[in-house]
């Protein structure tokens, strides 16, 4: 039976609502993609309104808690146990370009462990969910990770270094290593759906540096709840300090050593 948590049927509702505004802004997008300077003002105002919505939204109801938001940062409030870690909307480069996958992402933690999350897509109607110990869902349907265990039938994604961040040469090796020994690599642009769909069983695994924690913070909890692994890139659980893969208990060791012999090759 699936459970919802008192703080899940709070954020399923915040993310609800944000996303009927994000589906309003995202068909309005349409009309402004001939006109060259307005689309990207229109986005980053979208993507504020979203954040101070859901952040009012989840105040309502637990007031006190402190909030981590892309935009605003830091949110102190009364309460230094409960911890909401919310990306507005994911994939913001999709969303302005008018490609439908990108997501409302939120995380909420108690005492520094990850206890609940939703990762919402709005235009594709998928509400993903999770709740420490009591498994991740998709819509109704319980998550679980793939099973294969080889490699050679895997697809994994990540995320491309854009607009000069990130080291390019440690990337680049990292395909290269990918690409000869997986059956595919994807880039689909939205961390916490790449981590939503390796939790769903879609894609095998998925690596990716230079990412912030509200791009993972509710994914994190999915694919740990969907039965999966995940850790930065050494090993270790740093999982929120921007460097990170996930995948089952069976190739996550596999991938592991396949990215840090390639990051190593590509450093020496
Ligand atoms: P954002 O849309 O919330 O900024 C993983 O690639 C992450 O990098 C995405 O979840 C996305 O989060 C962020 N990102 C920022 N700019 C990007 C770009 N130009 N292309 C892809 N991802 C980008
Ligand atoms: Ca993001």
């Amino acid at each position: 039976m699936k459970y919802i948590s008192p703080a899940l049927t709070v954020m399923t509702a915040a993310a609800r609502k944000a996303g009927r505004g994000l589906i309003r802004d995202f068909g309005e997008l349409e009309n402004l993609q001939v006109s060259m300077k307005g689309p990207a003002d229109f986005v980053s105002t979208a993507d504020k309104r979203t954040e101070n919505l859901l952040v009012e939204e989840l105040k309502r109801v637990r007031p006190g808690y402190t909030f981590l938001v892309e935009e605003a940062g830091i949110v102190e409030g009364p309460d230094k146990t409960h911890r909401f870690i919310i990306d507005p909307i994911d994939g913001t480069t999709n969303f302005l370009h008018g490609i439908p996958h990108f997501a409302i992402s939120i995380g909420l933690e108690r005492e520094g462990q990850l206890v609940s999350a939703v990762v919402f897509n709005p235009v594709t109607d998928e509400m993903y969910v999770a709740e420490k110990g009591a498994g991740a869902w998709l819509n109704d349907k319980r998550l679980r990770i793939a099973a294969r265990r080889k490699l050679n039938e895997s697809i994994l994604a990540t995320g491309i270094p854009f607009l000069g961040h990130g080291d390019t040469a440690v990337f680049v090796a990292e395909l290269n290593a990918a690409m000869a020994t997986t059956a595919g690599v994807r880039r689909f642009g939205a961390a916490s759906l790449d981590l939503a769909y390796v939790a769903a069983g879609r894609f095998d695994g998925y690596w990716e540096r230079g990412l912030s924690a509200w791009d993972v913070a509710a994914g994190i909890l999915l694919v740990r709840e969907a039965g999966g692994v995940i850790t930065d890139l050494g090993g270790g659980a740093d999982v929120l300090g921007g460097q990170i893969l996930a995948s089952n208990e069976y190739l996550h060791p596999q991938i592991l050593k396949l990215l840090k012999d390639a990051a190593k090759s590509a450093k020496s």
